[in-house]
This record gives C-alpha cells, sequence and structure tokens, in this order.
C-alpha cells in the first residue's frame, strides 16, 4: 500500500482520534461494561453524515443511532442514502464544479437531521478509487474545494479530518466494522466474528480477525506500507484485525492485467464476436477472442497467472502475489463477500435479483464460468439481460478470476459456502449497505465528545 501522506491516513487518523479519546475520561473497557444509562441518556439520539465519493458517483447515507449505537429509523430505511453522477474525480480541472455537486446531498442530509442536533452530527466525506487516479494537484484541489464549500454551507459537525482519500486498508477494516455490526457479533470472541472479502473495481480486500498471538508473531511490512494487522476495540472487545488491500487485483484492474498478458492478440477469456478495446487507467488493449471463441481452460490459466499464485512466499503462508495470509484461523470461517462478488452473480442470475444477499459456494462461480465461457457475445446478451451490455465480452473473464481468487487465492474450499452481500438485515427490521460508511458513522459517533465509545482503533 502506498501511503499517500499529502492526506491524513488512517494511521494518523487513528491516532489523532486515539488522542481524543484519552483526553476524555470514558475510555476504555472498564466504563463499558459498567454502564449506567441515566435518565438523560436515554434522550439521546445521535446522527452521522457519510459522503462515499467513489469513481462513479457520490452517495450520502445518513445513520441515526440511539444512545447504546443500534440503528434507528429514518423514515422507513435504517439506511437514509442519495446519490449523484457523476463521480468527483469526473470535474478533474474544475473543483469548484465537483463541490457544487454534493450540494444536493448535503441539502437532502440536513433535512434530514433534526436542526438542533445539526452541530452535534458529524459530516465525513471519504474519496475511494477515482481519485485516487488524478494526476498531480488535482485530487487535493477538489479536497479543498469540497472542504471550503463544506465550510461554507453546512451547519454539521466537521473535524479536520472530515475530507480525505481513503485507501484500501481502510475500506477493508471499516467493511469489517460494518458487517459485524449489522449481524450483531461485536463484542463477542474474534472467533464468532466474519471475515469480510471486497472486489472493487481497482483492489480486492480481505479482512478478518485473528487470535492474540497471530497478531503478535505478523510480519513486517516495509516502510510506507500499511501494517498486515488493526487493533481495535468495539463494545468493549479488543480485536486483532488482519486486513489487506490487493492493489490492481479488482475487477477492473484484473481484465488490464489479464489483457497485458496476451499483448494485443487473442485472447481466450473474450467471448466469440467481439471485437473492442478496454480502457482502464489511461491505458487502452485490443480485446478480441481466437477464432475459436472463450474456453474456460485457458482462461483459468490466464486467471491464475494474474494472480500470481507461484510468487515467492517470505511468510510462514501466503495467499498470492507473496502477501501473508493472516494464518487463516477461525475469524475467516464465515465469509462476507461483497460488491461485485455481489453483482456479478446477480446479474447473471445466480440467485434471485432481488434478495439483498445469497449463499453461494466458489464451485458455483466455476460453474457458471465454464457455462458463460461457452457462449458467443450475442448469445450471452440474451442469456444475461441484467448485465450491462459494456461487461458482457468479460463474463467468461470475470467468473473465472473471481473462482481463481477465491479458491487458489484466498484458498477457499470451492464447497465451503459463503454469502455474497449487498445489504444484510439488521435486527429482523431492515436491510442496511453492507458498506464502509456505516463503519466510519460507528467510529464518528463513538467518537463525539459525551458519547461513551463503542468503537475505537488503538
Ligand atoms: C466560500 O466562501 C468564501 C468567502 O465568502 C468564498 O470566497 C468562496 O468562494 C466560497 N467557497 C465555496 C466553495 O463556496
Ligand atoms: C501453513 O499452511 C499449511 C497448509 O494449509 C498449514 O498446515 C499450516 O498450519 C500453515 N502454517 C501457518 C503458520 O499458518
Amino acid at each position: 500500500m502506498v501511503l499517500r501522506m499529502e492526506f491524513p491516513s488512517l494511521f494518523t487518523f487513528l491516532i489523532l482520534l486515539m488522542f481524543t479519546l484519552s483526553s476524555s475520561d470514558s475510555v476504555g473497557n472498564v466504563i463499558l461494561s459498567h454502564r449506567k444509562i441515566l435518565p438523560t441518556q436515554e434522550a439521546v439520539t445521535s446522527y452521522a453524515v457519510i459522503i462515499d465519493a467513489g469513481s462513479t458517483g457520490s452517495r450520502v447515507h445518513v445513520f441515526h443511532f440511539d444512545h447504546s449505537l443500534e440503528l434507528l429509523p429514518i423514515g422507513d430505511d435504517l439506511d437514509f442514502n442519495k446519490k449523484v453522477t457523476p463521480g468527483l474525480s469526473s470535474y478533474a480541472d474544475v473543483p469548484q464544479r465537483a463541490a457544487n455537486s454534493l450540494i444536493p446531498l448535503l441539502e437532502a442530509a440536513e433535512n434530514v437531521v433534526p436542526e438542533d442536533l445539526h452541530h452535534k452530527t458529524p459530516l465525513k466525506l471519504g474519496a475511494t478509487a477515482g481519485l485516487r487516479l488524478l494526476d498531480g494537484d488535482a485530487a487535493e484541489n477538489i479536497l479543498q474545494a469540497v472542504r471550503d464549500m463544506f465550510k461554507n454551507r453546512s451547519s454539521l459537525n466537521i473535524q479536520s479530518d472530515a475530507v480525505s482519500v481513503i485507501d484500501g486498508n481502510h475500506e477493508g477494516s471499516y467493511l469489517w466494522l460494518a458487517v459485524n455490526y449489522l449481524l450483531g457479533k461485536l463484542g463477542k470472541e474474534y472467533t464468532k466474528t466474519v471475515g469480510i472479502v471486497d472486489l472493487g473495481g481497482g483492489s480486492v480486500q480481505m479482512a478478518y480477525a485473528v487470535s492474540k498471538n497471530t497478531g503478535e508473531s505478523a510480519p513486517k511490512v516495509p516502510d510506507g506500507e500499511e501494517p498486515y494487522i488493526t487493533n481495535l476495540v468495539a463494545k468493549g472487545k479488543n480485536y486483532d484485525l488482519y486486513v489487506h488491500s490487493y492493489l490492481r487485483y479488482g475487477r477492473e484492474a484484473a481484465r488490464a492485467e489479464n489483457l497485458k498478458l496476451t499483448k494485443g492478440s487473442a485472447n481466450p477469456c473474450i467471448l466469440a464476436g467481439f471485437y473492442g478495446t478496454y480502457t482502464y487507467s489511461g491505458m487502452e488493449y485490443a480485446v478480441y477472442p481466437p477464432i475459436s471463441g472463450s474456453n474456460y481452460e485457458k482462461c483459468r490459466e490466464m486467471a491464475l497467472k494474474v494472480l500470481k499464485v507461484d510468487e515467492p512466499c517470505s511468510h510462514p503462508n501466503c495467499t498470492f502475489g507473496g502477501i501473508w495470509d493472516g494464518g487463516r484461523g477461525s475469524g475467516q470461517n464465515t465469509i462476507y463477500a461483497t460488491s461485485s462478488f455481489f453483482y456479478l452473480p446477480k446479474d447473471v442470475g445466480m440467485f434471485d435479483a432481488k434478495a439483498p444477499n445469497a449463499i453461494l459456494r466458489p464451485v458455483d462461480f466455476e460453474i457458471r464460468a465454464k457455462r458463460s465461457c461457452g457462449l458467443t457475445f450475442e448469445d450471452a446478451k440474451s442469456a444475461y439481460p441484467l448485465l450491462w451490455e459494456s461487461r458482457v465480452p468479460y463474463v467468461c473473464m470475470d467468473l473465472s478470476y473471481m473462482y481463481a481468487l477465491l479458491v487458489d487465492g484466498f484458498g477457499l474450499d470451492p464447497w465451503q459456502e459463503i454469502t455474497v452481500a449487498n445489504k444484510i438485515v439488521y435486527q429482523k427490521n431492515a436491510a442496511v449497505d453492507a458498506a464502509w460508511p456505516l463503519g466510519t458513522a460507528i467510529e464518528a459517533i463513538s467518537a463525539m465528545p459525551k458519547f461513551e465509545p463503542l468503537m475505537y482503533f488503538i
């Protein structure tokens, strides 16, 4: 992981947070385990407003919590949200317009938070993949315009770290927090928590809790990289969290890596009848299939090369690309797989498209990969009506890659059941997005003055 010194890194943010917490006297497990609910606290509810500034659009989430940080409804939802397109990075040269594109989100959020709570309601924006790719000062100029716009227009609580670029490790640890929160796992033994695998466009994240011993014996990483282990306290329980973000192993990045292997010649992962180009991160690749069309066995070999499963491993055990595997303990007995692990199987009909989540096995990805690799581009368009046409040529490539990633990369048993999730039903109530903004909201609320910290990173 490249540490971006120009923005507050997760690490410095956590240190700052710890500092804030240590200076109040309500820190730690002791207070949490002797919690006294005072009558005045009963009435306290808190809101948090989190903007997820992604590559294709920006989405605001408003969360409403009671005094013990249980989610409360806002209207009919537990997660009020609203999206605008395009993303901030589309306004690369006009930072003011980038900032202004968020005004409708800010206004919508301010309308649902009661006015007398505005000054106590944290507002945060996390920019992900899109902004990370911009050249030079463009990203910082946009973030600064957003900070100025927030200061000029918003009555919400804006801390100095409110607007930042967040990296894959941050996404991974906050997603772990959100998913375990929604499932009611926080405060339980680490062996009862679930692990997450998040397949984004540019990177794939894995996070799961490990034993104290494993945490302490984790390999050191070179200077400037994010450590393998993040420590946090949630609901009075200490967790050692293994988190790793594999850059260039996301769904779209992996396509580019795959196409690099065939260097402009026919690629056995591309469906028969498709001739075109693929652009990623400023590079363009010629895309066409062999005369015989796509072939699962050959495409699987390509996927294994993309994963670099044979890279030397200087740790006890590696996943792929020479990355330590975290010891594979009980914290990953149950896996929730998100983002593309949910969307692609949904779009190719592997489960009911209306379901918020579904149980699949890695082998289901292999079965569907074999089937899709046997189709022509035209057949696949009619077979997968939910799949955007621009994604159809890559359906064999993507599914083969996802199977290889789970089984050959992360070492899952092909028959192990995993949950692919977009949303998770919270306390039999309503489904909430399984995404990092909820984790960020929980942390931001926990850090507010007079609030007993439910969770903090160490
Ligand atoms: C914020 O207000 C200042 C001073 O009124 C103004 O110069 C600036 O353009 C404003 N910025 C935004 C983003 O609205
Ligand atoms: C490494 O992997 C092997 C095979 O899965 C396993 O038996 C062994 O316990 C692992 N070692 C460590 C230190 O994780």
